[in-house]
């Protein structure tokens, strides 16, 4: 059985009701809800924050003890050192995922502190960019 956690980052709580044009218009629960029952050989476990050291925190707690980490940092992603340096200081290995694909966007959003220590990147699928992560540690 692997034990997998999707981290997700600001604002993605709102999946469903943000930006639906983006980011779709199906909420995450409703999303995870098929994933996990899709994907029996695995634990799938989420958590988002809108704080950034609730992010290290839990980087830090799973790190050194679950099979794989599925990253959607949001807007963290280009401004964070500190989830930049969590990313490296841990030893599970982490998946970078962003719904839309952001070279596609705001220049700003072309940086990530997240992606020189991940162990791939998976970017504009969607919702499926979180499943291709998943099927990655499979
Ligand atoms: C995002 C892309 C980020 O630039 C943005 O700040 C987000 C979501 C994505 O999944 O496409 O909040 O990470």
């Amino acid at each position: 059985m692997k034990k997998l956690i999707i981290l997700n980052g600001p604002n993605l709580n709102l999946l469903g009701k943000r930006e639906p044009n983006i980011y779709g218009s199906l909420s995450f629960t409703e999303f995870l809800d098929q994933i996990q029952s899709k994907y029996p050989s695995a634990t799938i476990q989420h958590f988002q924050s809108n704080i950034e050291g609730e992010l290290i925190d839990k980087l830090q707690e799973v790190g050194f003890s679950y099979d794989g980490i599925i990253l959607n940092a949001a807007a963290y992603t280009h401004t964070s050192i500190g989830i930049g340096d969590a990313v490296k200081a841990i030893e599970t290995p982490v998946v970078e995922v962003h719904i839309s694909n952001t070279f596609g966007r705001e220049e700003f959003r072309h940086q990530s502190y997240v992606s020189p220590n991940a162990k791939g990147i998976i970017l504009g699928f969607g919702l499926q960019s979180y499943e291709l992560a998943i099927q990655s540690f499979l």
